[in-house]
């Protein structure tokens, strides 16, 4: 099959197109015929090397983690799916060895649920990494609750786009920030909008002056030390970048794969209450330039690669 692949760790000239061998079929996994797979931070950070520490890689690595698809065959012990379901999955695995960017990937029954009936492939492709760690940061993490003001950051990323609108959805008042050409999208996802950078503890207190309820911070550093100031009396704090979160009485949150988790999210996608927002889309072998662009740090919504040209999709 064609894939993505690296050799080395390296900069976006290590991604290889080419050919592959398909990847076996476990018991309890489901062969996907892949039609889009969104890029992540993750995936270049991993790219990179940068997890190294945390995550054995296996070379030549197949990046990607987020799917859409369809089954071609579940395995023998799955009686959650049959050939020709659509599905989406977040499909990380213990090594980092068979990603998404490829024409088929096995994923394990855990990191799969069925794809949003009123979502694209390549829409339902950037629902699973970003909106699981999303929901679980908000309804799990923060527990976020009817009435709060929820700051949430890099609000027109791939995480913050989709916790703008699920904090809204929970009826909470979301503060979102972006730079100023992102302010109408942060208003469109039922935020409302403030510029990042200095001043903006004096901005966000503009807003709501007693504090607020719950922060999810998604850029660490500095951005955590303003967000730990800004919380009200008992309020929240969580991070999905900075494991010093912890230093401020928050917590650090690492997405883990859950069907449980990404079937509800597939149901809020169908209710309206979630949506994802595809910036740009790149066919398969030009993953590299997906990466590339998605390292710029100034993706608003998802960008997604193509598998399998428009004749399927
Ligand atoms: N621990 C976990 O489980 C987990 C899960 C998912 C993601 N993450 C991490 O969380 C981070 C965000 O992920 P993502 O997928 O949302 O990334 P992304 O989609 O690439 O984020 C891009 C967005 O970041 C905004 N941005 C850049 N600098 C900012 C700043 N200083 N303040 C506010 N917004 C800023 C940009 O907005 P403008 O263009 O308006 O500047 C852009 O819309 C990444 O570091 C990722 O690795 C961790």
């Amino acid at each position: 099959m064609k894939a993505i692949s690296y050799a080395r760790y390296g900069g976006p000239g290590v991604l290889e197109y080419g050919d592959v061998r398909e990847p076996r079929l476990g018991p309890d996994s489901v062969l996907v015929e892949v039609r889009a797979a969104a890029v992540n931070p993750v995936d270049w950070k991993c790219r990179e090397g940068h997890l190294d520490a945390i995550l054995e890689p296996v070379f030549p690595v197949i990046p990607g983690w987020d799917v859409s698809g369809v089954v071609v065959q579940p395995g023998a012990a799955v009686p959650e799916f049959g050939a020709g379901d659509e599905v989406i999955g977040y499909v990380r695995t213990d090594v980092l060895s068979h990603g998404t960017f490829a024409e088929y990937v096995a994923a394990p029954v855990r990191t799969l649920a069925r794809k949003p009936r009123n979502l694209s492939f390549e829409q339902a492709a950037g629902l699973p990494l970003a909106g699981l760690t999303a929901y679980q940061v908000l309804y799990k993490v923060l527990q976020v609750k009817r009435g709060e003001t929820v700051l949430v950051h890099a609000a027109a990323g791939g995480v913050g786009s989709i916790a703008v609108q699920l904090a809204h959805h929970l009826g909470a008042r979301v503060i979102g920030t972006a730079s100023e050409r992102n302010h109408d999208y942060v208003r469109s996802l039922g935020g409302e909008p403030v510029t990042y950078g200095e001043g903006l503890a004096e901005r966000v207190r503009g807003l709501a002056p007693e504090g607020v309820d719950a922060a999810f911070d998604t850029i660490g550093g500095e951005t955590l030390r303003v967000s730990a100031n800004l919380l009200a009396p008992e309020g929240r704090l969580a991070s999905i970048t900075d494991p010093d979160v912890l230093d401020y009485g928050g917590r650090y949150h690492f997405v883990r794969p859950d069907p449980e988790d990404l079937g509800r999210l597939s149901e809020l996608a169908e209710q309206n209450a979630v949506t994802v927002h595809v910036s740009e889309t790149f066919p398969l072998e030009r993953a590299a330039e997906a990466h590339r662009r998605n390292e710029e740090g100034r993706t608003r919504g998802k960008i997604v690669v193509t598998v399998g040209g428009q004749d399927r999709s």
